[in-house]
């Protein structure tokens, strides 16, 4: 096991993810601690243009099969460029989506497959998962309320991508898939009510971090 930390937050798209890690940036700069902020798809120059065909490209007609492995090739050049240098010099690394995220999206939602993503993977990162998986959850039917709205003031998110297109039908098989990930690695993936006030969420995701930063 490397020195660092990797800790993953996840959810869907209007859970407040961008909020929560910003507010946990604040904290950490509060407290003098290093990090690295990143983020899947697009946490390198390849992920950027991989994040653009994924994302903004739906003339491309792009296959479920192709669209998982086209993750797992942003998620191969993140870990080896970013991820793994970054732990193996004992950092800690807070990244915005990563694995769960395929196996939710692409391997239950697309109905690729759960196994055959998870296996992927476990290939890309080269065997490297979070320490942490912040699950932030929220009814599917909120989440487009919010994502239309609050869509996006800090300019790091496209305005409508291939998956707001989605039907809530599909937004909630990601959750469900979520939930079951969690259920099966209770240990890694701490799901948190992401209807409760920023403020408040933000107070239960450092008394996730804290305890493993004291064990850096
Ligand atoms: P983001 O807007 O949270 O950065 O994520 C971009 C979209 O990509 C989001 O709708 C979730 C989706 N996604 C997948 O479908 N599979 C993946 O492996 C990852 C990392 C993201």
């Amino acid at each position: 096991m490397s020195k660092g930390r990797l800790i993953s937050f996840e959810g869907l798209d209007g859970a407040g993810k961008t909020t929560q890690m910003q507010l946990l940036e604040q904290w950490l700069a509060a407290r003098d601690i290093p990090y690295i902020r990143t983020r899947e798809p697009g946490g390198t120059p390849l992920g950027v243009e991989i994040r653009h065909l994924l994302l903004n490209r739906p003339d491309l007609a792009i296959t479920p099969l192709a669209e998982a492995f086209l993750f797992q090739a942003d998620r191969a050049q993140h870990f080896a460029h970013i991820v793994i240098p970054a732990l193996e010099a004992g950092k800690l690394v807070i990244t915005d989506r990563c694995i769960d995220a395929s196996i939710a999206y692409q391997g239950h939602a697309r109905g690729v497959g759960i196994e055959l993503v998870a296996r992927l993977s476990v290939i890309a990162t080269q065997g490297y998962i979070p320490n942490l998986t912040i699950l932030l959850d929220l009814d599917p039917a909120l989440v487009h309320a919010r994502t239309d709205t609050a869509n996006d003031a800090s300019g790091l998110r496209e305005q409508q991508t291939r998956f707001d297109a989605e039907e809530e039908q599909f937004h909630q098989r990601v959750r469900e898939a979520f939930l079951v990930l969690a259920r099966i690695h209770p240990q890694r993936i701490k799901v948190l009510d992401a209807s409760l006030p920023p403020e408040l969420l933000h107070e239960q995701i450092i008394a996730l971090v804290e305890p493993l930063l004291e064990a850096m």
